[in-house]
């Protein structure tokens, strides 16, 4: 192909498709006043004082952006120019070439301040810093403001971080795969090393830095023991390098089992001195390879990793075993708080995983090494669907902390499910713990170090991101990693602010985009809450398999600690000081007398911290059974409104994006539908009470598989998976080898325009092909090859097809016929018909 034909297929392909990988860095042309506006404020020339590589950065990501934006290329220089200029430097350097430019002001490390300026008819927009870091994140704060349609004249912006640590933890393994990573394999590892080609891990460094995220550990908190093997230090060292231009420094996971798994001594006792010089000598060897490197994370005693419990020692101890190594070259330890025995008795009403960390934890406070922070999770259990904020937070007064957000969403439907993150975060972020006097002392203040004067602390979020051309799996997700890094830079803002913009930048200005995506964004956290776990139940997923599924049950009767209790009687946990495991009275007074007492505990959390019949009235004067039912109703149809509002937005969003999101909803959607009926038929056949609306157990249109003529087809239970995991509980699979099966039924509706939609699984291990004709015409074919976590059949398997728009009138025949590819039968739940929605 000639370099034209290559060069207009291009073109033609940016229109009609995006593949997301630029994510909120688009710089997509402005238009019309916006853009009249920049042009006239950006001057011709960008002239960078600082000569560093994160400087450097800074003119580049300025010269591309405007151009992006503008459709502009600014000349590049590296003194004051005589003439009007972006003019990039440190408060001493500006000072230096032009001392009336700017007063002679103290910034904080990494703190930036755009300041438009005047010489005489000569204007400049200034961006200044104290460090290099600075400077790269004020290019990028202009940038933002550009893209967002916000104006440049008349710049003073000065923005000082949060907090020092605004860090990324990646739970990659070096084999290339990632723990709870659904955007592909990892961007650092594969086969056990580090990837040749490391071009994507440069491309993240940028979007890290235009977050201001300034740290990113990139291995496994459940650490491989070769990380600290002599081979792979210069590796790491490659990645270092290509993060280092944006600012944003290296860490690595460690086992504290290591001195004796790999490194041959005969124990890894923290109080042994030759453990501890066994820990000196590899921080020492790794910091050879890496001089800023800016630390170590570690797991202990926890999900199978190894603690200082094997020796009686505290988590001090082991603490500052490592902490005391990475001392000399400023390093900081990260120790995990997620500490908890997973093999707890479920019969004892008394054992409580909720009080794992602060139990832990409280009594060591000030025992632990300035460069050591406590890592801990936002609340008590494992980031559930609703949680309080950790008791912890409230009770280390002399130690270091941070929060740990997750932003993979492990159990918010694991990127197949849209859920904006950043309001979840803010409840706990602005929480008020009471933990000094009385002036509020909410947990940002308290991570951040602000509240008791602490040397560190801050944010750590767990990594969404592969190597999907996208990033993270599901467009909609990268928001979520925006989302994490601009609260880290400033958990003050709103998640109305940070969801706008996110949209603005990731899908242009148009105000109906704009409304329409970031209005979705803001509610999606409830709604998910409302078809998985409402009132505090948690998630109710699988949380011994995919942490996907819906599973009511999977919590209970086992070690993990879970546990929501529900029965025939009730449901929820007795953490109450009075007649529970005292959870409750970790709190200071303050809280727990709110948490404690029925009448004011919040209903979003009752169920986390009491244990209550289902007949228990809500303070809107529901019963908490009917508000089960009534949530999940209300979870299911708000996402088949989104799938709704989003198709609104056709030819306002590139075509690729377009149909990406939709059919990323429309899945969503078909899976609330599953949640909605699998929780609802076990509440219902718990509690032995009927919904009051009379929904459930009544589906109308619903024809299950197992009463339609079949040919071919078994009818078999769901079991081994729960009854509820499909409609009625039973469903139909078709042998393999067998011709296509199928599955007849006769229409006795009249005759109208209906949505025909059929429930089938689609399994990890298999593709089947599914055809659906009306008398011999062929209404519709597809494959059941989506990226679904589930091996059986189950609920995370099921999946539905919708097909709108179907002329049917009385006596047609409809029939579904299944093709089984590798291990995976064309089964088939049931098939729903329903008049067109309009
Ligand atoms: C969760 C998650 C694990 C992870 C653990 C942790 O339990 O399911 O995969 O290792 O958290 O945070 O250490």
């Amino acid at each position: 192909m000639s370099k034209f034909g290559l060069l207009s297929l291009l073109a033609v392909a940016a229109l009609h498709g995006e593949t997301g990988y630029d994510a909120w860095l688009r710089y997509a042309p402005l238009q019309g006043a916006a853009l009249d506006q920049v042009r006239q404020a950006v001057p011709a020339v960008v002239a960078v004082l600082d000569q560093s590589p994160v400087a450097a950065s800074a003119r580049a990501e300025l010269i591309r952006g405007l151009k992006g934006m503008l459709g502009r290329t600014l000349r590049a220089e590296s003194a004051l120019p005589g003439e009007s200029a972006i003019l990039v430097g440190t408060v001493d350097q500006i000072r230096r070439a032009a001392p009336r430019l700017l007063p002679d002001v103290r910034l904080g490390a990494d703190a930036f301040w755009l300041k438009s300026a005047a010489n005489g008819p000569l204007r400049y927009t200034i961006i200044t810093a104290s460090n290099d870091r600075g400077l790269l994140y004020g290019a990028f704060a202009l940038l933002r403001t550009i893209a967002i349609g916000e104006t440049i004249a008349g710049l003073d912006q000065r923005e000082t971080p949060y907090a020092p640590v605004r860090w990324l933890n990646h739970w990659d393994n070096l084999n290339g795969t990632i723990e709870r990573g659904y955007g592909g394999r990892s961007i650092f590892w594969d086969g056990g090393k580090v990837r040749e080609d490391l071009s994507r891990v440069g491309d993240y460094g940028r979007l890290l830095a235009s977050l201001g995220i300034n740290g990113c550990s990139i291995n496994n908190v459940n650490a491989d023991l070769k990380i600290l093997t002599p081979e792979l230090a210069p590796q790491i060292a490659r990645i270092a390098d290509e993060l280092r231009p944006w600012g944003v420094q290296v860490a690595i996971s460690v086992d504290f089992g290591s001195p004796q798994r790999m490194g041959g001594l005969s124990t890894f006792d923290p109080l042994d001195p030759a453990v501890a010089e066994w820990w000196k000598a590899r921080a020492d060897d790794i910091y050879r390879a890496v001089p800023d490197l800016a630390g170590f994370v570690m797991k202990t005693d926890s999900e199978g990793r190894v603690g200082p419990s094997a020796y009686g020692r505290t988590h001090a101890d082991a603490a500052n075993a490592v902490a005391r190594a990475l001392k000399p070259h400023g390093g900081l330890l990260f120790y995990r708080g997620f500490v908890y025995d997973n093999h707890m008795d479920w019969r004892n009403l008394k054992n409580d995983r909720g009080r794992a960390a602060w139990d832990n934890f409280h009594s060591l406070d000030g025992k632990f090494d300035d460069n050591a922070i406590i890592q801990i999770k936002n609340g008590p259990i494992d980031f559930q669907v609703r949680e309080p904020a950790s008791p912890l937070f409230g009770a280390l007064e002399k130690t270091n902390q941070v929060v740990e957000l997750q932003i993979t969403q492990e159990y918010f439907g694991q990127a197949k499910h849209n859920v904006f993150l950043v309001p979840y975060w803010k409840e706990t972020l602005d929480f008020d713990m009471h933990a000094k006097g009385a002036a509020p002392t909410p947990v940002k203040a308290l991570v951040a170090g602000k509240t008791f004067e602490r040397t560190s602390g801050g944010f750590v979020g767990v990594s969404n991101v592969g190597l999907d051309d996208n990033w993270s799996g599901n467009q909609l997700s990268q928001a979520n990693l925006y989302g994490f890094g601009r609260l880290a830079w400033n958990p003050d803002l709103s998640s109305k602010r940070i969801a706008d913009e996110w949209t603005r930048l990731t899908f242009g200005l148009d105000p109906k985009v704009v409304d329409t995506i970031s209005t979705m964004q803001l509610s999606t956290w409830r709604t998910y809450e409302n078809y998985t776990g409402p009132l505090g139940l948690q998630t109710l997923t699988d949380i011994v398999g995919d942490h996907y599924s819906v599973n009511v049950e999977a919590s209970e009767r086992n070690g993990w600690g879970q546990w929501h209790r529900a029965d025939e009687t009730g449901a929820g946990m007795d953490r109450t000081v009075a007649t529970g495991t005292g959870f409750i009275g970790q709190y200071r007074p303050e809280v727990a007398k709110v948490y404690e007492s029925l009448e004011s505990c919040p209903d979003d959390l009752l169920l986390f911290l009491h244990h209550v019949p289902y007949t228990y009235k809500l303070h809107s004067g529901k019963t908490v059974i009917q508000y089960i039912y009534d949530s999940h109703y209300e979870g299911a149809d708000a996402v088949a409104g989104y799938a709704r509002q989003w198709k609104a937005l056709k030819d306002l969003v590139d075509e690729r994006r377009y149909s990406e999101i939709l059919t990323q909803l429309q899945y969503q959607a078909g899976q609330a539908i599953v949640w909605r009926d699998a929780v609802n038929t076990w509440f219902q056949k718990a509690s032995k009470i009927d919904d009051a609306k009379g929904r459930v157990g009544h589906y109308p249109g619903r024809t299950e598989a197992e009463s339609m003529t079949l040919q071919g087809y078994t009818v078999r239970p769901i079991a081994p998976a729960p009854e509820e995991d499909a409609s009625g509980g039973k469903i139909v699979t078709c042998p393999a080898g067998a011709t296509p099966c199928s599955a007849t039924m006769q229409f006795d509706g009249p005759a109208g325009w209906y949505t025909v939609s059929v429930e089938y699984f689609d399994l990890a291990t298999g593709v089947s092909q599914y055809r659906v004709f009306v008398g011999e015409q062929l209404i519709d074919e597809w494959s059941a090859d989506l990226r679904l976590p589930s091996r059986r059949m189950d609920a995370g398997a099921s999946t539905r097809r919708v097909m709108a728009g179907v002329a049917l009138r009385r006596g047609d025949q409809i029939r579904i016929e299944g093709k089984p590819g590798g291990n995976e039968p064309a089964p088939l739940d049931y098939i729903e018909i329903l008049p067109d929605k309009m």
